[in-house]
Parts: structure tokens; sequence; C-alpha cells
């Protein structure tokens, strides 16, 4: 379904995807709910049964479903093109016109994510590109770094590598553990990621032959939001 259908009365839909505690996945859901957002969460869908992000959904009222990781082994290797098919299966089903990645802990193929191309976004907390992967806190500590934070991306095939759009920073104090700076980027993420997503629903924020575009113009550089 083509991004312009967010101009239509029919708010668009939004598929969350989770692993984990999904505090990303809550500020979405309130800013949907307040409407500041201009979208509705037609599922939120976690790889992990016990994710707690799953049970603060269900509280919210919001659609539920979980593809459990571990229902998808062969011959003791994940069987990746099986969750996927589930996955795609999901989405299908709700609807979703966009679909945004929050504490996801799977990278998913080129062949889907191609299928959301411009569509999808995923939050990492780090600036990007420092620091792909896991760990990020403890990475930015270990380099020494005197600022870290958080980036907002659409997603391609590459972990952590499609184009960034927007990024908030946080300096690095002294005296602090994973635990304090991940609590300061984490606070960060809850504005930005609803702020990402309000530009991609209202459909300002735009993805043109692989370059993301605002209000038409390419992004030079990622928004730098404080
Ligand atoms: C966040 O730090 C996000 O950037 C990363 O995974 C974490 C998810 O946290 N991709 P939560 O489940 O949203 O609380």
């Amino acid at each position: 379904m083509p991004a312009s259908s967010s101009t239509t009365e029919t708010p668009p839909r939004l598929a969350v995807l989770i692993s984990g505690a999904g505090s990303n996945m809550l500020a979405i859901a309130r800013a949907c709910a307040a409407g500041s957002i201009p979208a509705r969460i037609s599922a939120v869908i976690s790889d992990v049964p016990t994710a707690g992000g799953i049970a603060r959904a269900r509280e919210l009222g919001l659609a539920t479903v979980v593809i459990d990781r571990r229902a998808y082994r062969r011959a003791g290797a994940a069987d990746r093109a099986g969750f996927e098919t589930a996955l795609a299966a999901a989405l299908e089903a709700s609807g979703a016109e966009y679909v945004v990645l929050a504490g996801f802990l799977r990278v998913l193929s080129a062949g889907f994510v191609s299928r959301y191309a411009g569509r999808m976004l995923n939050i990492h907390p780090s600036l990007l590109p420092r620091h792909k992967g896991l760990d990020t806190h403890a990475r930015a500590l270990a380099a020494g770094d005197v600022e870290h934070g958080v980036s907002v991306h659409f997603v391609t095939a590459e972990l952590d590598g499609g184009p960034l759009v927007a990024q908030s920073a946080v300096p690095v104090l002294a005296g602090d553990t994973v635990a304090s700076l991940s609590a300061r980027v984490h606070a960060l993420e809850h504005m930005l990621y609803p702020m990402v997503i309000q530009l991609l629903t209202s459909g300002r924020l735009q993805w043109n032959d692989g370059r993301p575009t605002l209000d038409g113009a390419p992004l030079s550089a990622p928004l730098r939001v404080q």
C-alpha cells in the first residue's frame, strides 16, 4: 500500500515489532492515542512470548501477535524463511502500511525489508554509524566517547545501516554506568521515535530512490533533535 494513503481519512496502520520491555512501543502507543502520530497501531508483534512489551500492549487493548522464534528452527539452525513467512502473514493480516522496529532483535532478510522499503523504521541506541549491533552503551563507555545517543533510520538489509533520518545526543558524564547512560538514552528514544513516526505517517518524511526526503527536499544530514 502506498505511503500516500496516509492522506486518506482512515488513519494509516502501523505495526510495532518488539522483543523486549516495549518502552518505545508504549511511547508510540501513547502518541497514537493522543493524536500526535496520525496512525493507529494495528498489531504489536513479538518474536519472544515472554516479552514484557506484549503484556503491556495487551493491557492497552492493542492487538498482539507472538511468533515464537524458538518454533522456527530446522536442523538446529534458525529457519529464517519460515519465521519471515509467518511474520509477513501477520503483518498482512493486520493491514499494516508502516512497520516500526522497537527493540526487535531479529535481522530481517533483504527480500523481506524490500517489501517495506521506505515504510519501515528502526531505532538504535547509538549515534550511528558508531556502535552498530549490541551492547552499545558499554561500548560507548569503553571507547571513552564524550557523546552518545540514539538514531532512527530507514531499514535496509544492512544491519543498523539504512539511511539515517534523525539523531539525538546526550553527553557521557564522568561516573556514568551502563545503567545511567542507558536510562538517559531511553528517555531520548521516547521523544525521538514518536516524532519521526509522526513525520513518516503524515507523509512528510519519505524515501525516494533510497534517500530520505523531508517535505520533498533530500535530507543531506540526519535531523539533529535535542
Ligand atoms: C532500545 O534501546 C532500542 O533503541 C533498541 O532496543 C531497545 C528497546 O527498548 N533497539 P524497549 O523494549 O523499547 O524498552
